[in-house]
């Protein structure tokens, strides 16, 4: 949009700044009232329960406290997008930063009511506003995050609570890495006034427990207790973020072709995750062909031109309100699998198909990785990569690991993408990856005829009591069924920009 501003003197540009400042003063008020949001985010019921359920977990005569995620730089004046903290926003549905939440056991004498939770919330800023969109404040954090009393950031420096009262006060430990942005009541003011008020000693953590009230590990194990088995409310963004992600790998399986750069097919994935109105990715999206996709976790999907011949990997996950899916498919290039890259790709095949057979609640984490693993390394010794299946044979001295699969195979899914949960016994209703994988590395010392060739296929699946459902299953795993969908037609066969030329 061009504004044409023609100050002719003095007077007209103190007219135009006073029109700008009226503009300002009102747009809080305006936008709260036209701004649209999705109606299928977690409602507040949902994050008032989870802390009823975190209440009930914690110890008697203590308080829970969590920060918000503090605000990224990106570059001078440019931020990151915000991404609240996964803890925080579980526990209360709040977006924004700058905000402090208490839970406490039992009810506690605030001003004149007893109460067992409080929210500190970013102030209103009519100018702020303008830029950035809405803030709730701390009227819209009662009324629409349902706390009964809610304040803003610059009222906890005053805010009169005796925390030596208290058995234990359970946070997690500060990482140092918050920007102070000068503005009262900050993340970073909240943090400092925090620390002040419960006697934290940063210095003294590395080496042993603080001596007072303060309790760094037990709010993590509850909430990887509760984070780690989903509510149906979750499961339903949970699997829309899956199918959203699914489809991706669909549409760029019909899409693809040698001569596409890296970066051109991870945004087509993205193009899809958007058109479902999915806001984000849950991670740097990877896409690797050939030697790149033997780097784990490659970000930097920039060969401008994919070989016909390769296999190319991707990972990638669409995030929707907060849940993050986690898909890998590898595909060849060129719509037909060569023969290593059959032998290796149905190996993993394989491996997954034998821990998806016996995932369900009640086994073990571990049972995962290891029937995962015995296909995989057993294979490999067919083929002839390894001489057998001795550690010494197929440890990498260099970084103690399998040398060709290298990986763990399992985590949990959800507000992260490497979700909270115990890591011990499967129970229904957690969402967990398969995710075997072989990478062959040129220079690695196998024939060259298995050189980069990279496979990785990740499914995401719920555990149930009977077994598990597989819910990536709209991207197609069989390499048969990959082949079929590549040789469809694709919209995107349809799309041509124009030559950018020297201009
Ligand atoms: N996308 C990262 C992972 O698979 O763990
Ligand atoms: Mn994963
Ligand atoms: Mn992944």
């Amino acid at each position: 949009m061009d504004f044409d501003v023609k100050l002719q003197n003095f007077e007209d540009m103190l007219k135009h700044l006073l029109t700008l400042l009226m503009t300002a003063a009102f747009a809080g008020t305006a936008f709260s009232q036209v701004l649209q949001k999705p109606d299928d985010y977690l409602k507040s019921e949902f994050h008032k329960n989870r802390r009823e359920a975190l209440r009930a977990e914690m110890p008697d005569n203590s308080v829970a406290v969590f920060f918000a995620n503090p605000v990224r730089n990106r570059a001078n004046d440019v931020n990151y997008v915000y991404h609240q903290d996964p803890n925080f926003y579980y526990m209360t549905g709040h977006r924004e930063p700058h905000a402090v939440l208490l839970v406490f056991k039992e009810q506690q004498q605030i001003r004149d009511e007893r109460l067992d939770e409080l929210i500190f919330v970013r102030s209103r800023n009519a100018l702020a506003e303008l830029y950035d969109g809405a803030r709730l404040g701390k009227e819209g954090a009662m009324e629409q995050l349902d706390f009964k009393l809610a304040f803003e950031g610059p009222d906890f420096e005053a805010f009169n609570l005796d925390f030596s009262k208290f058995d234990k006060v359970l946070f997690y430990d500060f990482q140092d890495d918050v920007r102070n942005t000068r503005e009262e009541g900050d993340l970073y003011d909240l943090i400092e006034q925090f620390k002040e008020k419960v006697g934290y000693k940063s210095d003294d953590l590395a080496i042993e427990p603080q001596s007072n009230n303060i309790d760094l590990t037990t709010l993590n194990t509850i909430m990887k207790r509760l984070r780690g088995v989903k509510l149906e409310e979750e499961l339903v963004l949970l699997k829309k973020a899956i199918n959203i992600s699914a489809v991706g790998q669909v549409e760029v399986m019909k899409a693809m072709k040698p001569g596409m750069s890296e970066t051109e097919i991870q945004g087509l994935h993205e193009y899809v995750f958007k058109k479902y109105q999915a806001e984000y990715e849950g991670y740097p999206s990877i896409v690797g062909a050939g030697h790149n996709g033997c780097v784990l976790h490659y970000i930097d999907n920039y060969k401008p031109a994919i070989q016909d011949g390769e296999l190319i990997l991707m990972d990638l996950g669409a995030e929707y309100h907060g849940y993050t899916a986690d898909v890998t498919r590898t595909i060849p290039v060129n719509g037909k699998f060569s023969e290593e890259q059959k032998q290796i790709y149905d190996l993993v095949y394989e491996a997954q198909e034998a821990a998806a057979r016996i995932c369900k609640a009640g086994i073990e984490f571990s049972a995962l990785y290891q029937a995962t693993a015995d296909i995989v390394n057993q294979g490999l010794v067919e083929l002839g990569l390894y001489k057998s299946t001795n550690p010494e044979d197929m440890v990498d001295p260099e970084t103690g690991r399998n040398r060709y699969y290298p990986h763990g195979c399992c985590h949990h899914i959800g507000l992260d993408v490497h979700d909270k949960g115990d890591y011990d016994i499967l129970k229904a209703n957690m969402v967990i990856t398969i995710e075997p994988g072989i990478y062959i590395p040129a220079g690695s010392p196998a024939d060259p005829r298995w050189w980069d060739i990279p496979v990785r296929i990740e499914d995401d699946y719920l555990i149930t009591e009977e077994g598990c459902e597989l819910l990536s299953g709209m991207a197609p795993r069989k390499r048969e069924e990959i082949e079929a969908l590549m040789a469809q037609d694709s919209p995107f066969d349809d799309v041509v920009l124009p030559e950018l030329g020297n201009r």
